[in-house]
Parts: structure tokens; sequence; C-alpha cells
């Protein structure tokens, strides 16, 4: 018996990192994932080598920027299974940015904002696709997929993916990312007063966790293990992709029925701010 058994749930951004973390464990509580990136992909990536997960896995392509994507997919994902209980909206991200007034065009291009020769276009255009992905695309989702939970019976569990840097004590060099992400977890509260008894909506707030583009982009390769990085966390280490998946499944389960409008943090203890003195800037030397 899994706590998920039964239970069709969105995962967004299920082709890397910590999609993959979130999709595999909810596929192991028993839950039928159905997860989403920008790419066609021939199978949801975490269900590669996992026994007893057959018809209960699928990887679909959704952009998350086009709401008329996100109105498709969620359809089908009805069409297809008949109901949704869960949504984890997962999808984003960012790179940091050494000023936040001048985006320099490697920031650009590895985030895949919006390409400008015009150094003022490219870097406000930065800015409004952190504030998209980060925040106005988690909300179409939630509100799509609402619009399907609160026709069916029972009650729902959103969870959204946020950051430390949602923090009130600022980000700087993530200065649109963690205002997004602040603004996620505001939202959080708002839509789970809104739409409770149908849904319950909670959020999880990550510190560093360990994926290919953490260890590419923010680790870089003066300090590829993190050591000094993760010197400031209490617990030493970086979180992994699986370990936010199983609070996920926590959330998403009986066992949290009157858990809403929370956000939890999974930093390892970490205090704000301290991974700054650790080189959170690194992304200046690979420019
Ligand atoms: N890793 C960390 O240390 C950390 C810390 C704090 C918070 N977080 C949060 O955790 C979440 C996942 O981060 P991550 O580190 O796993 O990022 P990641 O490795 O960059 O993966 C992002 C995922 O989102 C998908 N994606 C990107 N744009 C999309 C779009 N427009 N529509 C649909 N899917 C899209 C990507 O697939 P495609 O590119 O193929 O579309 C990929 O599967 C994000 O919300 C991030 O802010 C991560």
């Amino acid at each position: 018996m899994g706590a998920l058994d039964g239970k069709i749930a969105i995962v967004t951004g299920t082709s890397r990192g910590v999609g993959v973390g979130v999709s595999r464990q909810l596929l192991l509580a028993g839950a039928t994932v159905v997860g989403c990136s920008r790419r066609p992909l021939p199978g949801l990536p975490a269900a590669e080598g996992l026994g007893g997960v057959e018809g209960r896995a699928e990887q679909w392509v959704c952009d998350q920027g086009d709401h008329r994507a996100i109105d498709a997919f969620v359809q089908r994902v009805v069409d297809t299974y008949g109901r949704v209980d869960i949504l984890v909206n997962n999808a984003g991200g960012t790179v940091p940015t050494p000023h936040a007034e001048d985006v320099p065009e490697l920031v650009q291009q590895i985030q895949s904002s919006p390409a400008s020769d015009d150094d003022f276009e490219r870097t406000v255009a930065f800015h409004a696709y952190a504030v998209q992905m980060n925040l106005i695309s988690p909300l179409w989702f939630a509100i799509r997929v609402y619009r399907q939970m609160r026709t069916q019976d029972g009650t729902g569990s959103i969870v959204n993916i946020s950051s430390g840097a949602g923090h009130p004590a600022g980000s700087p060099s993530l200065v649109s990312y963690g205002a997004a992400k602040s603004g996620l977890n505001h939202l959080t509260r708002s839509l789970a007063e809104e739409w409770g008894p149908k849904a319950r909506v909670n959020c999880l707030a990550l510190g560093p966790t360990m994926t290919e583009n953490f260890r590419a982009f923010v680790l870089g390769e003066q300090d590829p293990e993190g050591r000094a990085y993760f010197a400031n966390v209490p617990l030493g280490r970086a979180g992994d992709p699986d370990e936010v998946g199983r609070t996920c499944v926590f959330l998403c389960s009986g066992e949290a029925d009157y858990i809403n409008g929370t956000t939890i943090e999974i930093d390892g203890g970490m205090l704000p701010g301290v991974l700054y003195d650790a080189g959170l800037k690194t992304i200046t030397d690979l420019l």
C-alpha cells in the first residue's frame, strides 16, 4: 500500500533536476505521474529503472509560458485519467546575475530568456521571464488544475516549489527570481484560503539542492564539490531532489490532511544570506 495509491499527479519540469526526484517519489508512493517539460522525451525520466510503474508514468510536452498549452495539457490528463488529485508546480529556476541592471548575454543564454543585442532590452526581458516562470506560470497551472479539482470529490493537493531566495532578507544577484518566489509563498497562502476545502495549497522553499545545473552554474569549477559553499549549511551538504520528493509525498498524502497554506523550508537549516558569504555569485567566474 502506497500513501498515494490511485492518485493522479501532474509534476512540471520533470526532464531533469528536482522534478526527477519529485516524480520518482510520487511514483514510489503509488501515484500515476504525468510530467512535462518543453522538450519531447521518450518517457518520464524518473520511471527509468523503476519496477511496477507500467501504465503509471507519462512525460508530455508543455511549455508553461503558454497558458493555452497549460489548458490543453491539463485537459489531456483529465481526458486520459478522469481527474487530477495532485499538482507539483516545480518548473522554474534562474541563473544568478552579477548586476540586476545589466544582464550579460551568457546569463540570458543559460536562462533561455529572450535574446537581444540591446543591453536594456535583454535585461528587462530577463527579469520579466524570471517572474513569468517562477510566479505567473505556476499560478496559471494552479488555476487550471483547481478548475478541475473543484468539480471532483475529495480535496486535491497543490505544492508550489519555492526557494530560500524568496526570504524577506532579500536576494542580491537573484533579484527578480527572489521576488517571484516570495510572491509564490504569498499566493500559496491566499489560494489556500480561497480554495479550501476543494484543494489544499502548500509550498516548499528549497535551499541548495544538488542538480546538474546547480553543479555547473552555481558551484562552478573552483569549488565543484561545494566545500566552501556547504560549510555554511548546518547539515554540511546540499539537499537531494528525492528529499524534496518525499516531502511532497507527505504533503499530498492523508498524513497532511490538515496542513494548508504553509511554506516548509527544506534547506538543511541554513540562515538567509549565508550563501552570499560562501560565494553565490560564482556565476561571474563563468563570464
Ligand atoms: N536546485 C536548487 O538548488 C534549487 C534551489 C531552490 C529552488 N529551486 C527550485 O526548484 C525547481 C526546480 O529547479 P531545478 O534546479 O531542478 O531546475 P532545472 O534543473 O533547471 O530543471 C528545470 C525543469 O523545468 C523544465 N522547464 C523549464 N522551463 C519550462 C517551461 N517553460 N515549461 C515547462 N517546463 C519547463 C525543464 O525542462 P526543459 O528545459 O526541458 O523544458 C526542467 O525539467 C525550480 O522551481 C527552482 O526555482 C531549486
